[in-house]
């Protein structure tokens, strides 16, 4: 007789099932894919995330690594109890009437429900301080860039030195804190500089400023659209330079513009 089969007592009030530990299989599946799956996750992150180079330390993607390690034993719980029920409880060579009504266990129910309320707590906490913290008003220093898009290109004017930036590339002076007003001339586009952490969507007739962030390392890096605006969209990209603060002031000279 094989373990699997089900037996019944003489007194049929309490049959005795002599079943495998189902529940503890589960378990013990669910508890070595899920630390699995995390560390999977640890190691592709290093190479996926894009690099950041705001003064934040890092939160955007320390939010992103966060969410998803406590995402991975959520989404396994599913996948292996709904997978290793439709293995170990398929209906051939089983009995197909109903089994024992199954009874409320007070444990559980507290347990399953302070579980996922610590989690979903935990969740509005971490994202209330990063909406804080991107929120936090403009220095008196703080630059500002008007970031116009179009079909298919971007413009970027700074008021303080009233000059427009010349072959669409945008310059920014590190460590100087710095805000964007973006708008459109057309239609929706996607304003995103991923090493800033910054994305925000141009609308036109209308202009959406985003945080301030304050580029902390020189080098280059890329304005893109991700909003679909039509057959030129994937092209329509800008170089980001940031640059010590004298380059910045000799290309806003070379421009036309003041910097006394
Ligand atoms: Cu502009 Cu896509």
């Amino acid at each position: 007789m094989s373990e699997a089969t089900v037996q019944e007592n003489a007194g049929g009030a309490s049959p005795a099932r002599t079943e495998p530990h189902h529940m503890r299989n589960a378990v013990i599946l669910w508890i070595v894919l899920s630390v699995l799956g995390i560390a999977v996750w640890l190691v592709v992150a290093q190479f996926i995330l894009p690099t950041e180079i705001t003064s934040d330390g890092g939160f955007d993607n320390t939010t992103i690594v966060v969410f998803t390690v406590l995402a991975i034993p959520v989404s396994m719980f599913v996948f292996v109890f709904v997978g290793y029920s439709l293995f170990a409880f398929r209906t051939r060579g089983r009995p197909t009437e109903d089994g024992l009504p199954m009874q409320p266990k007070a444990g559980l129910q507290i347990g399953w429900l302070g579980v996922t309320s610590i989690l979903c707590l935990f969740l509005v906490i971490w994202g209330m301080f990063g909406l804080y913290q991107e929120t936090s008003a403009a220095s008196p220093d703080t630059m500002i860039v008007q970031v116009t898009g179009q079909q298919w290109l971007w413009t970027f004017y700074y008021p303080k030195y009233q000059v427009s930036s010349a072959g669409q590339v945008l310059e920014l002076p590190v460590g100087v804190p710095v805000q964007f007003d973006v708008t459109s001339k057309d239609v929706l586009h996607g304003f995103a500089i991923q090493a800033l952490g910054v994305r925000v969507d141009a609308n036109p007739g209308q202009t959406t400023t985003t945080q301030v962030v304050i580029p902390t390392q020189i080098g280059d890096y890329q304005v893109v659209c991700v909003e679909l605006c039509g057959l030129y969209h994937t092209f329509m990209w800008s170089a980001v330079k940031v640059v010590s603060q004298s380059d910045f002031d000799t290309w806003i000279a070379g421009l036309g513009g003041q910097t006394s």
